[in-house]
């Protein structure tokens, strides 16, 4: 399947950008005009304004046409009827997962390098995050299969920069909390929390970011270390539910008092931060650093289980159940 990256360098191809056929959801106008392309020509197939059916989709697959084209300029409009119908999108299981799968992660990714973009005036960070709670609630019953994640982690453990690694401690933490049964909007904000967990270090130099914390000076580790606290000052403008606040602040405490900001131990940690410690470690670890390469989702367990008194223990013990789950360790 080609797709546009969410870097804006879609594939083009004489102005045209190929996307999956799938995409073209019953019972929706999609807003951009369709083309087929036939020899070196694009032809129209459908009207920006056209009531698409299970047909448009039926007729194309009866083609064997594994790609249809839209108009470059119409990207963002693309862009947007995907994340209006992610829901139905995730849902229909005459879309193959591996789709589903990508289209979440492309769309995520879209949503997610938007909020980690520096200095925003607090109503576009507002407007960005509403849109990340839209596409959660959107993606929680996709979620609930092993065989989503399994899917989902083809796309997610690329990349190191901050917002794919928001992304994927966004992926475990909401794994992990429905294995709590966790209600509906707390859900949503420890997903948004795990999404924004590092964004005080938008504020933070690119030398101190590309250090091993490990190594770092004391004054060094002392500037890092209040990444959580400028993270809570910087999402107050949003504003958030306290679960998610929770999350950007206590992400890094330790069961054993060890962590920061506050050094709370055990239980005075709310669970839900709990897991998104969990997740952060776990996520961290299997993307590349420049001090270390990343590691193997096997070598990343056995590091999280080996750090004595860092995390909660049953959390952990259901990260292991849910990666093995989908088969990824
Ligand atoms: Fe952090
Ligand atoms: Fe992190």
């Amino acid at each position: 399947m080609i797709m546009p990256d969410h870097k804006g360098k879609p594939a083009m191809e004489e102005g045209f950008l190929p996307i999956p056929p799938e995409h073209l959801l019953p019972n929706t106008r999609a807003g951009f005009e369709i083309y087929l392309k036939q020899g070196q020509r694009f032809v129209l197939y459908a009207k920006s304004n056209d009531q698409l059916t299970g047909e448009h989709r039926r007729r194309l697959a009866e083609m064997d046409a594994r790609e249809v084209y839209i108009n470059v300029s119409k990207e963002s409009v693309y862009s947007d009827y995907i994340q209006d119908n992610m829901s139905q999108l995730l849902n229909d299981d005459e879309i193959p997962v591996d789709v589903r799968a990508e289209t979440w992660s492309w769309s995520a990714g879209k949503l997610a390098e938007d909020v980690y973009e520096t200095a925003l005036p607090p109503s576009v960070l507002r407007k960005r995050v509403d849109r990340i709670k839209k596409l959660i609630e959107a993606s929680s019953r996709f979620f609930n299969s092993p065989e989503s994640l399994k899917e989902l982690s083809k796309y997610i453990s690329a990349g190191g920069d901050i917002y794919q690694h928001g992304i994927g401690t966004m992926v475990y933490a909401l794994c992990l909390m429905q294995t709590y049964d966790a209600d509906d909007a707390v859900l949503t904000a420890v997903c948004v929390g795990a999404m924004l967990h590092d964004i005080g270090k938008l504020q933070l130099p690119e030398e101190l970011l590309s250090k091993d914390p490990a190594t770092m000076t004391e004054q060094e580790f002392s500037a890092y270390s209040a990444h959580p606290n400028i993270g809570v000052r910087v999402s107050a403008v949003i504003p958030l539910m306290p679960e998610a606040i929770h999350c950007v602040l206590f992400h890094h405490e330790r069961v054993d008092g060890n962590g920061y900001p506050s050094g709370a131990t055990g239980e005075e940690i709310p669970l839900y931060a709990r897991v998104v410690a969990v997740c952060n470690a776990y996520d961290g670890l299997t993307r590349s650093r420049p001090w270390r390469r990343a590691y193997t989702p096997f070598e990343a367990l056995k590091h999280v289980r080996n750090d004595t008194g860092a995390f909660d223990q049953d959390v952990f013990m259901r990260l292991v159940k849910v990666l093995s789950d989908s088969g990824l360790t």
